[in-house]
């Protein structure tokens, strides 16, 4: 039974990825002293990248321990400036001492983004040593959501929205006019810890529809971890169409 989210609000971007950060660390600490790996898939666009900056300054991090994946990646080259992983590599993993056999990037520069999303999927079956039919459990999924609801790269209408056996599917995207890989429901659903990242006023509207309106039926809403954490972190901004006041 998917458990009620975790809503934290906090005064400003500067206080939100701090706490996200210490969340992270957390979870990070608590994974390798369990299962000595912390497993987590990173969001991106342009949010996380303060948190990534904030995150290659913490050094008490486990680093040679945490095993980096996707959540999602747009269909470009590892060196194009729309790339998450370039985003990520630039802000994080190139100031970590992680070792390049724990970096699971998507190989989004194959022209053909299904044998991109298909190859990504083996990847992360042989990293998790899946049986057939069964899912990864992530111990953390950081996400993100836009104006219109999508997260990951699972936009309002989009196919990837009803996918429920595969775990990463190429996804067209008619607000970009392109294919964007990325993880489906069945993943993200499966962690043991989703955390959503969320700054700024202008996602205010969003936030109050998605965490307040049950009949909006947003990709966003659908991330409801069976057994795991679901983990809102909001600055005031981002939270200030919220009706109910919530303790932060
Ligand atoms: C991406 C992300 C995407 C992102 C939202 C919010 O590839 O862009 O995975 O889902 O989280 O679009 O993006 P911003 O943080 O830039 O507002």
């Amino acid at each position: 039974m998917p458990s009620q989210p975790e809503i934290r609000i906090l005064n400003t971007p500067a206080d939100l990825f701090q706490a996200a950060a210490n969340e992270f660390a957390k979870l990070a600490s608590d994974a390798v002293s369990r299962r000595g790996r912390f497993c987590v898939a990173l969001s991106g666009g342009s949010t996380p990248k303060t948190l990534y900056a904030l995150l290659a300054t913490m050094p008490s991090i486990p680093w040679d321990k945490v095993c980096f994946f996707w959540g999602d990646e747009r269909h470009v080259s590892p060196d194009s400036p729309e790339s998450n992983y370039s985003m990520a590599n630039e802000a994080l993993l190139s100031k970590l001492p992680v070792h390049p056999a724990n970096v699971f990037r998507v190989h989004a520069e194959e022209k053909d983004a299904d044998a991109a999303a298909r190859a990504y999927e083996q990847a992360i079956r042989t990293f998790f040593d899946l049986p057939a039919g069964e899912l990864p459990r992530f111990d953390l999924i950081l996400l993100g959501t836009g104006p219109e609801g999508h997260t990951a790269s699972l936009f309002p209408g989009s196919s990837a929205l009803e996918e429920k056996t595969r775990l990463v599917v190429a996804n067209w995207v008619d607000k970009f006019h392109t294919f964007r890989i990325t993880f489906t429901f069945p993943v993200l659903n499966q962690a043991a810890c989703v955390m959503f990242l969320v700054s700024g006023a202008d996602k205010a509207p969003i936030v109050h529809e998605v965490l307040e309106n049950p009949r909006a039926d947003l990709p966003a809403q659908k991330v409801r971890p069976i057994d795991g954490r679901l983990i809102w972190m909001l600055d005031r901004p981002a939270a200030s169409a919220l009706l109910q006041s919530r303790a932060s």
